[in-house]
Formats: structure tokens, C-alpha cells, sequence
């Protein structure tokens, strides 16, 4: 496995692969990796001949400074679990080089940042498709993998290859649970025992509400799984919306398309996000 701290490095590594027509896969991760990120990489090293991991704490799609500063980083521990699943290459960039340059674009992603992580983090979007347009540029990859858990993410990932043409595959992967159910993240080692324990609550109410969507109303639904949470004091709903699965937009009354019920919810001081097919 080649790890590369700078952005030279990795396009020497990508031009001897283009000359040698490997197909190459890439697997955007800010680090912190889990089961979560493992099970897409693992995938990206199936269906490429080579697998680029990135592992870089974005700044600028934090909107908020504190979470930027506590945000879990353990590049050697990363750097292990990589190694386990056969990584061919990782990309460890520095932020001062990333934006050595200011970004002087800003993107729009109209109604699709309008709703959900939208309005709650300012900017979150812009940041996230900077450093994934980039890391497009650089890889060249031919297929990048990105979880459902961040629904709205692959939405807009989606948007951003269309804007601008790039000539690259959009893999989504299915969310990755810990056996009691709750989606692995980088965030649950900041939950206290006792809120580890009652988070998995968060995948048994949504996966209730998909039991109920057969026989009840969407507004229903919403009520049931919104008072689900004001009931237990140790959470604070967010957000919750089921919305159209490709528009993400909030959805009044049942049709044919597919739809999904987003969450946030915050545990123990900690934002938890989660989603259910319907
Ligand atoms: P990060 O949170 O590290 O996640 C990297 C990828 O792993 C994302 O596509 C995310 O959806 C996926 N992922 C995280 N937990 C998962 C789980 N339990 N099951 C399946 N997939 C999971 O998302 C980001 O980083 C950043 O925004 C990034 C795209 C790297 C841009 O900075």
C-alpha cells in the first residue's frame, strides 16, 4: 500500500495507472475509518483493479469550528485497517495544500441543498463538493463509492457529475450497522455508554415506521416517529422527513415513486444521522 501526502504524488501514481489501463476506484473518507468505510472499500477493491482511499479532514464543510476540532483523527489506525482490506493507494493530503488557493467557485445544488442537512448547515454542500471535485480531478477514477448513510450527499455527488459532465461512476452503498442496528460512524465513540446503549432506538423506530407506512398516512407516520422522540427525553429531534428518494423532496401523500424517511437526532451531545428505504 502507497501512501501519498502530496498531490504530486498521487498524479504520478494515477498517470502509471492510466498508462497501464488499470481502472481505478476511489473511496472519499475524512478518516476515523469503521466497519462502515471498510465495507465500501472492500467493494471498490472488488470491482476495480486498484483502490484509492482519501483520508482528509475537510475543512471547509464544517460549519461549525468546534465540531471541526473535535472531529476524531487517527491516521495510523486508519492507515492499519486500510492494509487489512488490501487499499492500493492512500491519499493523505494537508489542508494547506488542498486550499492553497482559496476556492473562488461556489456550487448550487438548487432545491436538492434547500431541504434536510441543507438549511441546517450553511455551506456544508458547497465544501463537500469542492473537495470531492478535486479529488475526482486527481484520482481520474472511473468509479467513486459513496454510502446511503449520507443520503443527500450521493444525491448531490450525483448532481455535481452531471453539472460539469465528469466522466465517472457513482456507486451507492447500503448503510453498514452494528449488530444492534445503529449505523456505524465516526461520531458513536463520542457517545457515553448509556447513550451507546439506547442509540440503536433511532434504526427501531424508523424501521417501525416502515411497517406503518403500508397502512397509514405519511403525516401519520411523521407524527408517530416525532413523538416516538419527544417521548424519550434523552434525544432531541432534529429533523425528521420522508422525502422523494431522488428529488428529496418532502412528500405529502403516498405515490408511486420511491421515498425515504431522513433523520437527525442528537444523543448525549452527539448529531446522529440515519435513513429508511420505504
Ligand atoms: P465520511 O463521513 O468519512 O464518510 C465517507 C463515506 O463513508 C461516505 O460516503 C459515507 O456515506 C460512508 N459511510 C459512513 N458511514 C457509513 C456506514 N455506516 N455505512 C455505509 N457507508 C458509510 O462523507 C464524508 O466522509 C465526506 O463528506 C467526504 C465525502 C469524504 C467529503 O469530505
Amino acid at each position: 500500500m502507497q501512501v501519498c501526502y502530496k498531490i504530486d504524488e498521487l498524479l504520478s501514481c494515477v498517470e502509471k495507472l492510466k498508462e497501464e489501463k488499470k481502472t481505478i476506484g476511489l473511496l472519499p473518507t475524512m478518516g476515523a475509518l469503521h466497519q462502515g468505510h471498510l465495507s465500501l472499500a472492500k467493494r471498490g477493491k472488488r470491482e476495480n483493479d486498484v483502490l484509492i482511499c482519501s483520508v482528509f479532514v475537510n475543512p471547509i464543510q464544517f460549519n461549525n469550528k468546534e465540531d471541526l476540532e473535535k472531529y476524531p483523527r487517527d491516521l495510523d489506525g486508519d492507515l492499519a485497517l486500510l492494509e487489512e482490506v488490501e487499499c492500493d493507494i492512500v491519499f493523505a493530503p494537508s489542508a494547506e495544500e488542498v486550499y492553497a488557493e482559496e476556492p473562488e467557485f461556489t456550487y448550487s445544488f438548487g432545491s436538492l441543498e434547500s431541504v434536510l442537512e441543507g438549511p441546517q448547515r450553511p455551506g456544508h454542500f458547497n465544501g463537500v463538493a469542492t473537495i470531492v471535485h478535486k479529488l475526482f480531478n486527481w484520482s481520474k477514477a472511473d468509479r467513486a463509492y459513496f454510502g446511503e448513510k449520507d443520503f443527500q450527499q450521493v444525491a448531490i455527488v450525483k448532481d455535481l457529475v452531471r453539472q460539469f459532465n465528469i466522466p465517472i461512476e457513482i456507486v451507492e452503498c447500503p448503510i453498514f450497522r452494528d449488530e444492534d442496528g445503529l449505523a456505524t460512524s465516526s461520531r458513536n465513540r463520542r457517545l457515553s455508554p448509556e447513550a451507546r446503549a439506547i442509540a440503536p432506538k433511532i434504526h427501531k423506530i424508523l424501521m417501525k415506521s416502515a411497517s406503518l407506512m403500508k397502512t397509514l398516512s405519511v403525516s401519520q407516520v411523521k407524527g408517530y416517529v416525532e413523538s416516538e422522540f419527544k417521548m424519550r427525553k434523552e434525544f432531541t429531534l432534529e429533523y425528521f422527513e420522508i422525502v422523494d428518494a431522488t428529488t428529496l423532496q418532502p412528500v405529502k401523500i403516498k405515490g408511486d415513486n420511491k421515498t425515504v424517511g431522513c433523520i437527525a437526532v442528537w444523543l448525549d451531545g452527539v448529531r446522529l444521522i440515519d435513513i429508511q428505504k420505504y
